[in-house]
């Protein structure tokens, strides 16, 4: 009986492995998903695996994968939800697929993950895994027996799992889309966050020097940086560098949970923060008033799904399937100037842009003012009959 379990190597999936054998009886396969997180963590979690005497260990990039299928997409829809850019929201349906794949391959019984049950990866991850392979079995050790840190702590000192060291004191998921602290003395939403939680993104009070960046687009997508083109994955990190050397990206927020819970949540995302700023600026330029206005509602419900782990809902494909048509002529540059953590978007240019300079410009006569007298008289026609009949009953 073979079990794959999504392998982070830290102190939940390690508990997991563990009680995966012992209480479930089960063999253990270990998979990390490589989603961007740092180098060393993939390493680590192959390393401890082994250590932890693991049937097999896999990992399998799927970084490309990531950027083009995920992270695109979330640009083009300007993916938001109350403020955060769904970094870590994003990469669980990629990571569950990885894992059923897998686990398909293997002829595994079941999958397990390490989440907790008061958390959204649940939902995120089972209700992919119960879409695409309904016949696996799904294990949430550390839910199922409503283990406390404290209690994981304990069991991983009986069982030779390495236990967090105190500067641990933080619960903390990266990708290439971005970086989700929280837990530990976060918790208290009046806590300010102290500088050591950041680690991509410098202290905006010591970015004192402004620099400039140009993101080209095509299609809605970026595509270059700086007038040099660029493969996707490569992109998203340079755009990470650049935005967190200017200190962008830095987000503190009370989050509303799939649950319905409040938590406090700390978010550096410099990269998506600035891809969504320049994308935004570009739509400005090229969509009408009526594209715009309907497609912040697709927006917000795209951002919406991805946040509740409905990445696989057909309205998901249908909103893409508008925001496609829509991203035909989102193609163009835009500049942003980044300083102390702030970004202004200071240029944009399409040759696709509604803006047209000669008919707005009160310097020109292309437009002949007078024949608008009409269209101006006869302007807010119900709002001028509202005020007459008001008149009348007064
Ligand atoms: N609250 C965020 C979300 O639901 C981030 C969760 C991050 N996970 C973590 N283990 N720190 O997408
Ligand atoms: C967890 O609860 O296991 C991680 C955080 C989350 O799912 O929101």
């Amino acid at each position: 009986k073979i079990c794959v379990l999504a392998y982070s190597g830290g102190l939940d999936t390690s508990c997991c492995l563990k009680l995966l054998e012992e209480k479930y009886g089960y063999k253990v396969v270990t998979l990390c998903v490589d989603v961007g997180q740092p180098e060393e963590e993939i390493v680590e979690s192959e390393e401890k695996a082994k250590r932890y005497g693991v049937y097999k260990h896999y990992t399998i990039d799927a970084k490309e994968e990531f950027v083009k299928e995920y992270i695109f997409r979330a640009i083009k829809a300007n993916a938001m939800y109350e403020g955060y850019p769904l970094s870590t929201a994003l990469a669980r349906p990629l990571i569950a697929l990885k894992l059923v794949q897998l686990a398909e391959e293997l002829g595994a019984e079941a999958v397990a993950h390490g989440c907790t049950g008061k958390g959204n990866d649940q939902f995120r991850f089972e209700s992919i895994v119960r879409a695409m392979a309904p016949h696996l079995r799904i294990i949430a050790p550390i839910r199922d027996l409503n283990l406390t840190r404290k209690e994981e702590i304990e069991y991983a000192k009986k069982h030779g799992i390495d236990i967090p060291s105190e500067s641990k004191k933080y619960s903390i998921d990266e990708n290439l889309w971005g970086r989700s602290i929280e837990g530990g003395p976060l918790e208290d939403p009046s806590f300010e966050p102290p500088e050591e939680i950041f680690t991509w993104t410098r202290n905006p009070k010591e970015c004192t020097e402004e620099e400039y960046i140009e993101i080209e687009f095509e299609k809605g997508v970026p595509v270059g940086i700086n007038g040099k083109k660029m493969d996707p994955v490569d992109l998203v990190r340079e755009c990470n560098r650049i935005g967190g050397r200017n200190g962008i990206g830095r987000i503190d927020i009370m989050e509303d949970r799939i649950l319905g819970l409040k938590s406090r949540e700390n978010y550096e995302c410099p990269g998506a923060v600035m891809l969504i700023t320049a994308h935004k600026a570009l739509e400005q330029l090229v969509l009408s008033r009526e594209e715009l206005k309907f497609k912040d509602i697709v927006d917000a419900t795209y951002g919406d799904l991805i946040y509740r782990g409905l990445w696989h809902e057909p309205l998901r494909e249908a909103l893409d399937a508008f925001i496609e048509k829509t991203q035909e002529r989102v193609c163009g540059k835009v500049t942003l100037k980044l300083y102390g953590g702030s970004i202004r978007v200071i240029g944009r240019e399409s040759p696709y842009a509604l803006y047209n300079k000669d008919l707005v410009s009160f310097e020109e006569k292309d437009m002949d003012q007078r024949e608008i007298v009409g269209m101006v008289k006869y302007y807010g026609l119900q709002a001028i009959l509202y005020h007459s009949v008001k008149r009348r009953f007064q």
